[in-house]
């Protein structure tokens, strides 16, 4: 009330000011000799413009009831727009004042003071204010509705002048207490008004207690792992005598997996204190589960409770190193599975033969054949194709029989001459489980003729027997080759390079072999042979 009445008092008209506050108070204190103005706050806009008229001020008291103010009722009274001044007021001034804009009525009630004789402010017009002790004091003389009328003011300190310069910015002390006034020495037509604001300031202890607070939520979920330890930290602000401490069930208390500990607590730079206290579970199991694990901050004043629970901590689906090794696993597997794909068609031949070998496969004993192979060849020993004669009887024959087992049916070496050649020929064919065709270029021109046509039926039409055919000439090369034989699916089909060692054709062997029926070779005859033939390359 006091503080309001005063700034009523400080903020006297000043003729030329432009920025007057409008008074809301309706009881107002002013201490005679002191210009003061009224003025009403929100009018709203008078119809027409002219505004002195429009704008009525009465006075009245309780006996004499009201009469209107006019330029002649006081010397000492001005009118201004929508502001009543006074140069100053002074104790006949005491009264109810009214203003009046149309229907808008507004009233005050003025007490006007005594000018006290001892001292340079009055006390009923004085604010009070309370500064803590080591905070900031800050008094700064400061009235802007004077503006610039004001041309000197003064700061006393129980109406001592202090300061020249009318502001004070200090840490609070006890031996600041006492009364501050700003003078304001203002100016109007020719004669000095002062206008003093006074604060009585008082200094007080440092209120230190803060209200104790827990820091984050007030419920803690804790994810944790079966068997892990965990440390549920509580940190708080408080002051140094408030309680801080775990409240933990009756059976945790005995639990030495549970420990509960503190940490050096911390002034903050605010002179306020950081405590932490740390609860500590070993080896979690299902027991500290879902258990509310609360940690309280108390004083007289207040309480702040922060709850931790242990729960279970969802494990992902696949952990990001399962996967990534998942991924690569499969990588890998998929690329191995590539390469062993790869790698049976290229050694598709020695697997088999490896297969053949290591299972001891033999395929020759139920199908009541005598010959593994019949061999057609030309016959004739010519010069020109001494190699092919040669091939047929005697390396074949060394090489399959010799060294693998096989028995083969070579013409000159098994039929007896004289014979009916024709059936002869044929039931040799029908007695064996292939037909080797050394073919050249004039295999045909022969009687080859018949054993090949007796083959091809057998081959083809009868299916019991299969074709292996040995060029010694490209078959493309043959004019009149059967268009049957020239159907001869690839892999039937064996180049013989003639000339070197049998070493060289390691790999026409191994695939003769493989075209040859699987045979139990027991035991393996001439066995460094054998190896010799097959040795890698
Ligand atoms: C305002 O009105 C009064 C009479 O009501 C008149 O005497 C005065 O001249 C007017 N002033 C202006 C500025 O119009
Ligand atoms: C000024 O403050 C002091 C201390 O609070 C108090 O005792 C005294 O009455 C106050 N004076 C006035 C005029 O309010
Ligand atoms: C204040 O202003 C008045 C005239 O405007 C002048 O006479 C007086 O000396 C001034 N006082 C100070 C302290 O400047
Ligand atoms: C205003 O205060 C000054 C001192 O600050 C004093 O000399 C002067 O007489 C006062 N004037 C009035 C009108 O009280
Ligand atoms: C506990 O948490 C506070 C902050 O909330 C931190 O300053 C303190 O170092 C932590 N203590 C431990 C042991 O983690
Ligand atoms: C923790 O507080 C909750 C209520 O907030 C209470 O139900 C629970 O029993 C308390 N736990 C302990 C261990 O004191």
């Amino acid at each position: 009330m006091y503080h309001e009445e005063l700034i009523l008092i400080l903020c006297v008209l000043v003729v030329k000011s432009a920025s007057k506050s409008c008074i809301h108070r309706s009881k107002i204190h002013v201490v005679e000799g002191e210009p003061f103005y009224l003025k009403p706050c929100d009018v709203s806009t008078p119809v027409h413009k002219n505004e002195t008229a429009t704008m009525r001020w009465f006075k009245g008291n309780a006996s004499h009831g009201y009469r209107e103010l006019n330029t002649r009722s006081s010397p000492r009274i001005t009118f201004r727009g929508y502001t009543l001044e006074f140069w100053p007021v002074e104790l006949e001034d005491e009264g109810t004042y009214f203003s009046q804009v149309g229907n808008d009525r507004r009233n005050w009630t003025l007490n006007v003071t005594k000018k006290p004789k001892h001292s340079c402010f009055s006390e009923k017009l004085v604010t009070s204010r309370d500064v803590e002790v080591k905070k900031s004091l800050r008094i700064a003389c400061e009235n802007p509705n004077y503006g610039e009328l004001i041309n000197d003011t003064t700061l006393y300190k129980n109406c001592k002048e202090i300061s020249k310069t009318p502001k004070i910015l200090k840490d609070a002390e006890f031996g600041d207490e006492g009364y501050y006034s700003c003078v304001f020495s203002v100016y109007h037509n020719g004669k000095q008004y002062n206008i003093t604001k006074t604060v009585n300031i008082t200094v007080i202890e440092e209120n230190s207690k803060i209200t104790p607070a827990i820091f984050g939520s007030k419920c803690e979920k804790v994810g944790v792992e079966l068997g892990k330890d965990v440390e549920l930290n509580c940190s708080a602000l408080l002051n140094e005598h408030d309680l801080f401490y775990w409240s933990i069930r009756k059976e945790d208390s005995s639990d030495p997996n549970v420990q509960e500990y503190k940490k050096e607590p911390m002034w903050t730079s605010e002179g306020k204190l950081h405590a932490s206290i740390i609860l500590r579970i070993q080896k979690i199991t299902e027991k500290y589960l879902d258990v509310l694990y609360n940690c309280t901050v108390a004083n007289e004043e207040a309480t702040d409770t922060k709850s931790f629970v242990l729960v279970r901590k969802e494990t992902p689906d696949i952990p990001g190193h399962v996967f990534t090794r998942g991924l690569t696993v499969v990588v890998l597997t998929s690329v191995a599975a590539v390469c062993v794909v790869i790698l049976c068609v290229i050694y598709k031949v020695d697997l088999v033969l490896f297969y053949r070998r290591i299972a001891e496969r033999d395929e020759t004993l139920t199908d009541g054949k005598t010959y593994d192979a019949f061999v057609s060849y030309l016959k004739e020993c010519h010069p020109e194709n001494g190699e092919e004669y040669a091939f047929a009887v005697e390396t074949l024959p060394r090489v399959l029989e010799k060294q693998f087992g096989y028995k083969l049916c070579i013409f000159e070496r098994d039929v007896m001459p004289g014979g009916a050649v024709v059936d002869e020929i044929h039931s040799l064919i029908e007695k064996s489980r292939r037909l080797i065709i050394v073919l050249s270029k004039s295999y045909l021109a022969n009687g080859t003729r018949l054993e090949l046509e007796s083959g091809l039926h057998e081959a083809l039409v009868e299916r019991k027997i299969k074709i292996i055919l040995i060029e010694f000439t490209p078959a493309s090369n043959i004019p009149i080759l059967p268009p049957s034989l020239k159907l001869l699916k690839s892999y039937r089909v064996l180049k013989w390079k003639a000339g070197g060692p049998p070493t060289s054709n390691t790999r026409f062997w191994k695939r003769l072999l493989y075209l040859m029926p699987a045979k139990a070779v027991k035991p393996w005859r001439e066995e460094s042979e054998a190896q010799h033939v097959l040795s890698a390359p």
